[in-house]
C-alpha cells in the first residue's frame, strides 16, 4: 500500500459525516462514541483532524457524493480520511485507487477504526473490509448521551437478493443480534434519555433468535422498559410480515401507527423481474389486515420507476397501487444500474426523458396523498414527542404518533411529551397547540 504521506501522525479530533439510511446515522453515532472513547473529541468538518465518511451506495448519486466530498476535503486541507459504509465495502482498495484517503472500513468492521487510524498515522493505508457476523456490537463502548428518539440496529444485511439492489453484497446476509443485547442496549438508551426507539434492520421484521421470539415478541419485551414511551422499527419486507407484527400494532400501545413497507413496484410482471417473491395482491392483502388490525396506521413505501422493460402499462399499474394503497408518506427513486447485480445486465434501459416524467407523475400522487394524510389530522389532538428547537424562539418540533412533523410554541422541554390540538396541516408538517402536559 502506498504512503499516506499527508495525514496528521495522531488524530486528536473527529468529525462523521453520514450519508444514505438511517443505519448508517446509527453507525455514525457508534463511531462517534467509539473514537470519544479513545479520548478523540468532536470539530467541525474543516477542523477536524480526521474525517470519517461514512457512505452509502444504493444508488449512482449516492457513490458520486463521497468521491466529490473527498475532493472538497483534499481542496481545503490535509485531514486524514476514511471511507466507512457501504461504498468502502462495494469497492474496497478501489477507492484508494481513485481518490487519496487513508482509512477504508467497511460497515461491519467499524469497531477496528482507532486502530486503523493509528495505522493510518503510522503511514499505510488501512483497510478492514471483513465480515465477521455481528462481532462489531460486543466491541462497541456502552450508550450515554442520546437524543429523545434514538436508534438501535437490531438486524443487519439482507438474503433477499432484489435484482436492483446492491445491500445483500455491501450488509452481508441477514442476522440478527441476540435479544439480551438488545434489551440490555434498549435499556441504556433509555436511561441516557431516550424516549423513543426506532429498531432498525434492512429487514428489521426478519429479526429472530433461537427461541422463534420474533420481531414482536422482542417488541414486547421492550415495551416492559419503564421511562420507554415510544417504539418504531423499520425497514420491513412484505415477506416477514408475520401475524404476530401485524397483532402487536393492535395490542402494543407503545408501538406507534406507522409502517414502512416497501412494495417498489405494482406491476406482477415487474415485481418478479425485480425478484421481489410477493405480488402486487398479496401486498395489497397484507396492507388489509394491518389496518384491519390498527385503522388509523400511516403507511410509507420506497418505489422505483423505470426498472428496466418497464411499459406505460406497467408504470400505470405502479400509479393504481399507490392511489389503492393512499400512502402518508413515501420515497421514490429513479431506476439506477448498480455494478454486480443482475439488473445491470438486463435489456430495455428506459430513457432519461420517460424516467424524469414517469417519477414526476408518482411524486405528484405521492404528495397528493401525503397532504391528504396529513390534512385528516388537522382538528385532532394527538402527544408529541418534542425532539428539537424550532425556528421562532419558544417554538419546538416534534413528532406525532404517525411520524408527521409538529410545531408548536410551549414552554415544555425537548424529551418532553405533550398534548397537542393539530390546528393546521401543510403538504409536509403540521401546526399544533399546546393542551395538557402529560404525565412524564
Ligand atoms: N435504483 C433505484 N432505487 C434503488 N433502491 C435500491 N436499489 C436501487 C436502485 N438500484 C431503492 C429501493 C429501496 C430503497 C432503500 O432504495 O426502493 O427500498
Ligand atoms: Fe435490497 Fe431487496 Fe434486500 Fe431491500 S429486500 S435490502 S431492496 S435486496
Amino acid at each position: 500500500m502506498g504512503p499516506a504521506m499527508n495525514a496528521p501522525k495522531n488524530p486528536k479530533t473527529f468529525h462523521i459525516k453520514s450519508y444514505g439510511c438511517q443505519m448508517n446515522v446509527y453507525d455514525g453515532e457508534r463511531m462517534a462514541e467509539l473514537l470519544g472513547a479513545q479520548g478523540m473529541t468532536a470539530a467541525e468538518a474543516g477542523e477536524a483532524d480526521l474525517v470519517v465518511l461514512n457512505t452509502c451506495h444504493i444508488r449512482e448519486k449516492a457513490t458520486e457524493k463521497v468521491y466529490s466530498e473527498i475532493g472538497r476535503l483534499r481542496k481545503h486541507g490535509e485531514p486524514m480520511i476514511a471511507v466507512a459504509g457501504c461504498v468502502a465495502q462495494a469497492e474496497g482498495e478501489e477507492i484508494a485507487r481513485r481518490a487519496k484517503v487513508d482509512v477504508v472500513v467497511g460497515p461491519q468492521a467499524y469497531h477496528n477504526l482507532p486502530e486503523l487510524v493509528s495505522q493510518a498515522a503510522a503511514g499505510t493505508l488501512a483497510l478492514d473490509t471483513d465480515m465477521p457476523a455481528i462481532a462489531k456490537f460486543g466491541a462497541l463502548p456502552s450508550r450515554r448521551k442520546v437524543a429523545p428518539s434514538a436508534f438501535l440496529t437490531v438486524q443487519e444485511g439482507c438474503d433477499k437478493f432484489c435484482t436492483y439492489c446492491v445491500v445483500p453484497y455491501t450488509r452481508g446476509a441477514e442476522v440478527s443480534r441476540p435479544f439480551a443485547a438488545i434489551v440490555d442496549e434498549a435499556k441504556s438508551l433509555v436511561d441516557a434519555g431516550a424516549k423513543e426507539i426506532t429498531l432498525l434492520g434492512q429487514n428489521v421484521n426478519a429479526w429472530n433468535d433461537d427461541a422463534g421470539t420474533g420481531l414482536h415478541g422482542l417488541i414486547l419485551a421492550l415495551d416492559r422498559i419503564e421511562g420507554l414511551k415510544r417504539i418504531r422499527y423499520t425497514t420491513s419486507h412484505p415477506n416477514d410480515m408475520t401475524q404476530g407484527l401485524i397483532d402487536a400494532h393492535r395490542d402494543i400501545e407503545k408501538l406507534m401507527p406507522f409502517l414502512h413497507l416497501p412494495v417498489q413496484h405494482g406491476s406482477d410482471r415487474v415485481l418478479k423481474a425485480m425478484n421481489r417473491s410477493h405480488s402486487r395482491d398479496s401486498y395489497l392483502r397484507i396492507i388489509e389486515r394491518v389496518r384491519e388490525a390498527r385503522p388509523d396506521i400511516a403507511l410509507s413505501g420506497d418505489f422505483i420507476v423505470g426498472f428496466p422493460g418497464e411499459t406505460d402499462a406497467e408504470f400505470e399499474e405502479l400509479l393504481s397501487l399507490v392511489d389503492e394503497t393512499a400512502y402518508a408518506q413515501a420515497y421514490s427513486f429513479k431506476y439506477s444500474p448498480r455494478p454486480g447485480t443482475p439488473a445491470a445486465e438486463m435489456d430495455g434501459a428506459i430513457p432519461a426523458e420517460l424516467m424524469d416524467e414517469r417519477l414526476q407523475r408518482l411524486q405528484a400522487a405521492l404528495n397528493r396523498d401525503q397532504a391528504a394524510f396529513n390534512a385528516a389530522t388537522a382538528g385532532r389532538s394527538c402527544e408529541v414527542l418534542l425532539e428539537r428547537p424550532g425556528k421562532l424562539p419558544g417554538q419546538l418540533i416534534g413528532k406525532s404518533p404517525w411520524l408527521q412533523s409538529v410545531h408548536l410554541m410551549t414552554d415544555a422541554q425537548i424529551g418532553d411529551m405533550v398534548e397537542v390540538d393539530i390546528v393546521r396541516a401543510d403538504p409536509n408538517s403540521l401546526a399544533g397547540v399546546e393542551r395538557v402536559k402529560a404525565a412524564a
